[in-house]
């Protein structure tokens, strides 16, 4: 059919994964940073890479507001644009980790089934789903909203509210939260962690899991 790839053929390239981690001294995966805008999530990506790059390991962050400036500038915001946008993003986190890469995506991806698909096409690319929310309790689908609202670095919330954004994660488009993350970073007393200590967080599971070697 046109404007589906038909009679295409995988290439086999000379240098493989295996090499190339061996190079590097580390194992590529993907890390998947999820959660409400202003929940932190970049700024973690950029902590964790700080601290990876810091020990020698070779990391790149696949930031979702950032790359909407290049790969991902014609999507937008509804449904069928977010699902697009987080496969994407899963392809090219399967390719850094391929490359030997430890890749830190950090996108809302809001909805759980584009979060699993992404989680079942990087099966082999060691897939860690870390999720970011403001509180410990059963009502954290509230608390962090009210957090990141409080936030509301970039006045985005203001403006949803104010009906000048449509379907704004959280206001009215849904979060679905995952139910099967390797890492949760949540408030303690109403206190967020530090950057550092939710780098921490994160690098310590690396390591325990032998992707830092
Ligand atoms: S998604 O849902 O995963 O496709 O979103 P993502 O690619 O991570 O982009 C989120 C950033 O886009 C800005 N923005 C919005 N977010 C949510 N809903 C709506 N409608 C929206 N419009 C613009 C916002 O700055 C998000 O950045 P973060 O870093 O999450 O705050």
């Amino acid at each position: 059919t046109v404007g589906k790839s038909t009679n295409i053929f995988w290439h086999e390239c000379p240098v493989g994964k295996l090499e190339r981690q061996k190079l590097l001294n580390q194992k590529g995966c993907v890390v998947w940073i999820t959660g409400l805008s202003g929940a932190g999530k970049s700024t973690l990506a950029c902590s964790v890479g700080r601290e990876l790059h810091t020990r020698g390991k070779l990391s790149y962050i696949l930031d979702g507001d950032n790359l909407r400036h290049g790969l991902n500038k014609d999507l937008g915001f509804k449904a069928e644009d977010r699902v697009e946008n987080i496969r994407r993003v899963g392809e090219v986190g399967k390719l850094f980790a391929d490359a030997g890469l430890i890749c830190i995506a950090s996108l809302i991806s809001p909805y759980r089934r584009d979060r699993d698909a992404c989680r079942s096409m990087l099966t082999d690319s060691n897939f860690i789903e870390a999720r970011l929310f403001g509180d410990a309790s059963y009502v954290f689908m509230n608390i962090p909203l009210e957090v990141c609202e409080k936030r509301d670095a970039k006045g985005l919330y203001k403006l949803a509210r104010a009906g000048k954004i449509k379907g704004f994660t959280g206001i009215d488009d849904p979060y679905e939260p995952p139910m099967n993350c390797e890492i949760e970073i949540q408030q303690k007393d109403g206190v967020c962690p530090t950057p550092s200590a939710m780098a921490g967080q994160v690098v310590s599971y690396l390591e325990e899991k032998g992707f830092l070697e």
